[in-house]
């Protein structure tokens, strides 16, 4: 049988060295793909614009447009949790694929705001009625969804599961400093789920990827437990359980952002020499319009390919990525074959990248990827 065509062979791009269609892996390992059919997305119903903002800190419209993008905001109201627009982002992303919930093997949460520290994932798996799906919570802030999507689609390729859904939902609103306004003026809340599936190795979704993380700079960023003790007997005591509000040193991580953004997108294209000019969209975590300007001046994409939804939704931390592509994907910029440089990157500190090729709907038998 003649050797199937690596991905991107469509647009003329060359074999991606780490799909399972390079001969070479493809002898050692039974690989086949990871395809992105479907998605969804959910945001609270109340939104905080930058002038509600100004009336609690010393700040203005102006201030946050001018430094960030950024608008507005939602934040999460009584009754809206991660589980619930986790729940809602998964229905629609199920929807979307034309999946049952019965159909799913794996739920991938991206989150750093659970709704329970012992995993928010079997939530959203109950919620859905994905009762067939085993279903963790996997922690990288703002690259959590990045590095869920690239783990997905390892036990995709890896003939593990067949239907996985990869979502990131942050509820930052709980653990901000409401009186920073350094920090309080940046997040909001939201979720984003892709549905990944199965699919021969020849149509890979994933073409390349690269993870990072530096805990060197760890203070950087941080959502960390307090030390408070609680006495117990004699002189022995126990951690209190509770978190100090975000704290960031917002000049070191911007440093960080448009120095490290770059450099990971630069490998990815050098290693399976794609140009920058093929890219359909950059898609990038969501969290300053001067990063996402920035990476893009320094590859030469227009900034019209250059998908932004900050100025609604500020940054949503693991929900940014899923977020714009839903949105992207539902109004039609983003179309089937669409080749997508995607980065997260955040707290940890941790960074990546990912050159992704949209699919969409329908298409791929069971078992496609056995
Ligand atoms: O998702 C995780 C990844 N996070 C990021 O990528 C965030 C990266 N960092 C940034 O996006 C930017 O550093 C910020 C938007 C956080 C801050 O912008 P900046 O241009 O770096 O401002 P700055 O921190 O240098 O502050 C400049 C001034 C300061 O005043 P002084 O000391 O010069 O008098 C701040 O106190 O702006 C002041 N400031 C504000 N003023 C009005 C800080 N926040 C505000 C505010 N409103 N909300």
């Amino acid at each position: 049988m003649a050797q199937s065509p690596g991905p991107g062979a469509d647009a003329g791009l060359p074999a991606n060295p780490l799909s399972a269609a390079n001969p070479a892996i493809r002898g050692a390992l039974p690989l086949g793909g990871a395809a992105l059919v479907g998605c969804g997305s959910a945001v609270p119903a109340t939104s905080l614009s930058n002038a509600d903002l100004s009336e609690r800190v010393d700040t203005s419209d102006d201030w946050i447009r001018s430094r960030t993008g950024i608008g507005a905001r939602r934040v999460a109201g009584p009754g809206e949790t991660i589980t619930s627009l986790a729940a809602q982002a998964a229905f629609a992303a199920l929807d979307h694929a034309g999946w049952e919930p019965q159909q799913v093997d794996l739920i991938l949460l991206a989150t750093s705001s659970p709704d329970d520290l012992f995993g928010t994932a079997p939530r959203v798996q109950a919620a859905i009625g994905a009762s067939r799906a085993v279903a963790f919570d996997l922690t990288a802030a703002c690259s959590g969804f990045l590095f869920s999507l690239i783990t997905a689609a390892q036990y995709l390729r890896n003939g593990s599961f067949q239907r996985v859904l990869v979502i990131g939902a942050d509820q930052l609103s709980r653990w901000l400093d409401w009186d920073d306004r350094r920090t309080c003026v940046l997040f909001g809340d939201g979720a984003g789920a892709v549905a990944m599936q199965a699919c021969p190795a020849s149509e890979d979704g994933l073409l390349a990827f690269r993870m990072r993380s530096d805990g060197s700079r760890n203070a950087c960023l941080t959502l960390a437990q307090t030390d408070a003790q609680r006495p117990l007997v004699g002189s022995t005591s126990a951690q209190v359980g509770g978190f100090a509000p975000i704290h960031m040193n917002g000049q070191e991580v911007y440093k960080f952002a448009v120095r490290e953004v770059p450099a990971v997108l630069a490998e990815l294209l050098q290693s399976t020499g794609v140009e920058a000019a093929s890219l359909d969209w950059l898609l990038l975590h969501q969290a300053n319009q001067r990063i996402l300007d920035a990476v893009a001046d320094r590859f030469a994409v227009p900034h019209e390919r250059v998908l932004s939804n900050l100025a609604h939704y500020g940054n949503t931390s693991a929900a940014t990525i899923p977020l714009m592509l839903d949105e992207a994907v539902r109004d039609g910029r983003i179309q089937p074959g669409h080749l997508i440089a995607s980065s997260g990157f955040g707290a940890g500190l941790s960074w990546g990248g990912a050159l992704l090729r949209w699919r969409g709907p329908g298409g791929i038998p069971d078992s496609a990827g056995a």
